[in-house]
């Protein structure tokens, strides 16, 4: 791998101390960095060298019990700088200039931009200003973490306002389920097995349904989830980036341009939800106040940070199709919440019934017997449900199931998104990273919806007590007899009852 130089904008911040700084040290440990590498961080902070070692990494309460390699702390610097002054990026690129000599990284620099989304269009701007945009003397990378935009709108002039300092190709989004190995082992399932393929289309698909269930409230992320919500926090990317994943087209090849170009036309077959329409194929909830195990949980109005009047959903569910030859009339299903029993995202795979039913005294059991579940997180898996014949006389069918576990695979282990995604940008490998026009492509899917929740003050906001699984109305959206949402882990409440807010 080239040598080069990771610069940490917001370095001392929450996510590169919980996720990044964990990340790099897992990389190192496991011998994946470059022989010449070092990491700048940079920050309003004031540290020197040893004051962001000492922090970053060795009292680091994200590392405890590891035991921390002073060799990897050597590879940490750090610029105290004022992000919004211009000027202070000159010190920047002073003291990558010095890093260049003393570890001779090349003049390869990657830019993480870990700050608040106000600032993204300024950070690469100031950078450009220093000629550090520039490849011609060792390439430049610029990583972004969401939000892409708030809307359509926004996320538009963001993408312009990048390209005008960087290439796309230069340009590196994390949407951090693209680094869940099981989110990447989707493409290996479907494209690596004759098996599942010749199955994968309408004719024998009845529908898909795939849920990300948290069972945390918002903590201490009032203040930015009151502005965002389920949608635009975990749908517009994430959820999606997984249907694309479970939908799109094999592509000619697996390397970034066909892996993206197959997802970005996956997107664009995605069949609007039109803004007349929202009730019919969105629920949205909200949790409020309830007692989980004895225990009080305090609804969504009551965390720190959130509006007392706010009508931000914290669970969303959609139905939605996708206008395609191998999609047509195939309903897909997500959901996905906050304070809902357990922590779990799943893909349900639901394929039709047999056209024949010879044993129709089991009807009720025939009735979509075979689920192909892939379990995203956590214990990571598959289990595939099937009809047998009970033994014994008659023909009494029973469903079981077959499943696998990455925790069999006893010497592999899962390594974290962050780990993966930060490798791939330093070989410079953009296939587990959203690339503008798909994200654009995934805000207009969103934005109907987003404005007929804003402007329809008839479209209900449903309150669900924490710890249940949601609005109950979010049933309703699954058509059929016997057919409602799989749920992952039984409920935990003492509490039943649904309200309206
Ligand atoms: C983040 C959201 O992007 O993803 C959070 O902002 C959410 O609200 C998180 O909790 C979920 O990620 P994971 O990996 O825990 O499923």
């Amino acid at each position: 791998m080239d040598p080069q130089v990771l610069v940490i904008f917001g370095a001392s911040g929450d996510l590169a101390h919980r996720k990044l700084i964990p990340a790099l040290y897992a990389l190192y440990k496991g011998k994946f960095l470059p022989e010449n590498f070092a990491v700048l961080g940079v920050s309003r902070t004031s540290y020197s060298d040893d004051g962001f070692r000492k922090e970053a990494f060795l009292d680091n309460p994200h590392l405890n019990g590891d035991e921390k390699d002073e060799g990897f702390a050597k590879m940490l610097f750090y610029q105290e700088i004022d992000t919004l002054a211009k000027e202070d990026y000159k010190k920047v690129r002073g003291r990558l200039t010095e890093i260049d000599e003393t570890q001779k990284t090349g003049g390869n620099y990657i830019f993480y931009l870990s700050v608040p989304p106000s600032l993204y269009p300024k950070v690469p701007a100031y950078l450009a200003e220093q000629g550090l945009n520039n490849s011609e003397n060792g390439w430049k990378r610029l990583v972004i973490e969401k939000p892409f935009g708030y809307d359509l709108d926004s996320a538009r002039s963001l993408n312009k306002e990048l390209q005008q300092y960087f290439d796309e190709d230069q340009i590196y989004r994390i949407d951090h389920y693209l680094g869940k190995e099981t989110v990447q082992n989707l493409l290996v399932t479907r494209f690596a097995n004759g098996i599942f393929e010749p199955l994968w289309n309408r004719n024998y698909i009845h529908h898909i349904e795939i849920t990300a269930a948290e069972n945390i409230g918002v903590g201490k992320r009032g203040g930015y989830y009151d502005h965002s919500g389920a949608l635009r926090d975990m749908v517009q990317n994430h959820l999606l980036q997984v249907v694309a994943h479970v939908a799109m087209e094999p592509p000619t090849t697996a390397d970034a341009a066909s892996i993206r170009n197959e997802k970005l036309k996956l997107f664009q077959s995605i069949r609007p939800i039109g803004e007349s329409e929202v009730e019919k194929f969105a629920i949205r909830g909200q949790y409020i106040g309830a007692s989980i195990e004895g225990e009080r949980a305090p609804g969504y109005r009551e965390e720190e940070g959130v509006d007392k009047d706010s009508t931000t959903e914290t669970y969303v569910a959609l139905k939605f199709f996708i206008d395609n030859w191998r999609w047509a009339d195939v309903p897909f299903y997500i959901r996905t919440g906050k304070r809902l029993p357990t922590k779990a995202t799943e893909i349900v795979v639901y394929f039709k019934s047999p056209p024949h039913h010879l044993f129709r005294s089991e009807l009720d059991l025939m009735n979509m017997n075979n689920q192909l579940i892939i379990r995203v997180q956590p214990d990571e898996g598959i289990l595939l449900k099937f009809g047998m014949k009970v033994p014994g006389a008659g023909f009494k069918v029973k469903n079981v199931g077959m499943d696998f576990h990455y925790s069999d695979l006893t010497k592999a282990t899962v390594p974290e998104a962050y780990q993966r995604l930060i490798i791939d940008v330093m070989k410079g490998d953009a296939t587990l990273y959203a690339r503008g026009d798909s994200v654009e492509v995934a805000w207009k899917f969103v934005d109907p919806i987003l404005n007929a929740w804003k402007n329809q003050e008839n479209i209900k906001l449903y309150g669900y007590p924490a710890g249940t699984w949601g609005p109950e109305v979010a049933n309703k959206l699954i058509e059929g007899d016997n057919v409602s949402w799989r749920n992952p882990c039984s409920n935990l409440t003492d509490s039943g009852d649904y309200r309206l807010l």
